[in-house]
């Protein structure tokens, strides 16, 4: 993969890469168009990587399907389908990390202690496998952005880092592959993420200014679905994620839940 890219840069061809752990959904296809549209060859990765699942996390079980990924990744224009094994990733128990510091250890790093070491560890390894112009991220994964556009930054990565939207079921539940390990009942209470984002959009825009008036609006909304349990609601800035202490145009809402078993998260970007 790397002499190949190497290639490919040396012939004046633009690669664009869309990171993924596969279980292929409309979510990350919407990544693939995106590449399409912007460079000449499109590669796709699909890497579980271990490094970025806690201990008790859902490593062992997490979804997986390559036949079905290689056909959407066949009929979505992807010139590469890049499928490394662990072995080759991590040769060795690994002991080089990239940490992006501070921003790693709030909201989902102060639950999942870790997680963003190894998303940043991956994600550098992927960059400099692949050595693409341009590599594509969903803002469902918000946080994930920040730290990734921070190391490319804090390391003078030379790549574009491009963030799309985030593509929704029709009840507004944001897509994921995750989203598979619900149960029917589970599945339909799921959509209350997406509920709860918009009530405070709608509080905020008749014109409320604290953000405690819209984190208890998205609690609120979040509670009166049975069976859902809150991980965090926060009203942040979107380049640092600090808290907010006055709402405001720039603001992005953040949430993440349990259902059952399954970890949630969702977020929503004002205006
Ligand atoms: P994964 O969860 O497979 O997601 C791969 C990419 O698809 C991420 O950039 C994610 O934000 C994006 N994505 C997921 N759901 C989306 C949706 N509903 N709409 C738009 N984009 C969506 O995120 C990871 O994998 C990993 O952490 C990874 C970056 C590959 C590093 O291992």
């Amino acid at each position: 993969m790397q002499s190949f890219s190497e290639l490919l840069r040396k012939q004046g061809k633009a690669i664009g890469l869309v990171p993924t752990m596969g279980f292929l959904h409309e979510g990350h296809l919407s990544l693939v168009r995106d590449a399409r549209h912007a460079c000449d060859i499109v590669v796709v990765s699909i890497f579980v990587n271990p490094t970025q699942f806690g201990p008790n996390e859902d490593l062992s079980r997490y979804p997986r399907d390559i036949e079905g990924d290689r056909k959407k990744c066949g009929s979505s224009g992807v010139d590469i389908l890049f499928m490394p094994a662990d072995k080759e990733m991590y040769p060795e128990k690994p002991t080089v990390f990239v940490t992006v510091e501070g921003i790693s250890d709030i909201l989902e790093g102060e639950i999942r202690p870790g997680h963003f070491r190894g998303v940043a560890t991956v994600v550098a390894k992927l960059l400099h496998i692949v050595k693409p112009n341009k590599a594509f991220f969903g803002q469902k994964d918000f946080q994930q952005c920040v730290v990734i556009k921070r190391m490319v930054k804090g390391l003078n990565m030379d790549v574009d880092i491009i963030v799309r939207p985030t593509v929704r079921e029709p009840d507004g539940l944001a897509m994921s592959s995750r989203n598979s390990y619900l149960k029917a009942d589970e599945r339909h209470a799921a959509a209350v993420l997406y509920r709860a984002l918009f009530a405070a959009r709608d509080l905020y825009t008749a014109g409320a200014k604290e953000p405690e008036k819209l984190k208890q609006k998205m609690r609120a909304v979040i509670l009166a679905e049975q069976g859902v349990g809150i991980d965090y609601v926060e009203v942040a800035d979107p380049e640092t994620l600090a808290p907010l202490d006055t709402a405001r145009d720039n603001m992005i809402l953040l949430v993440a839940a349990r259902l059952g078993k399954t970890r949630l998260i969702d977020n929503l970007l004002i205006p």
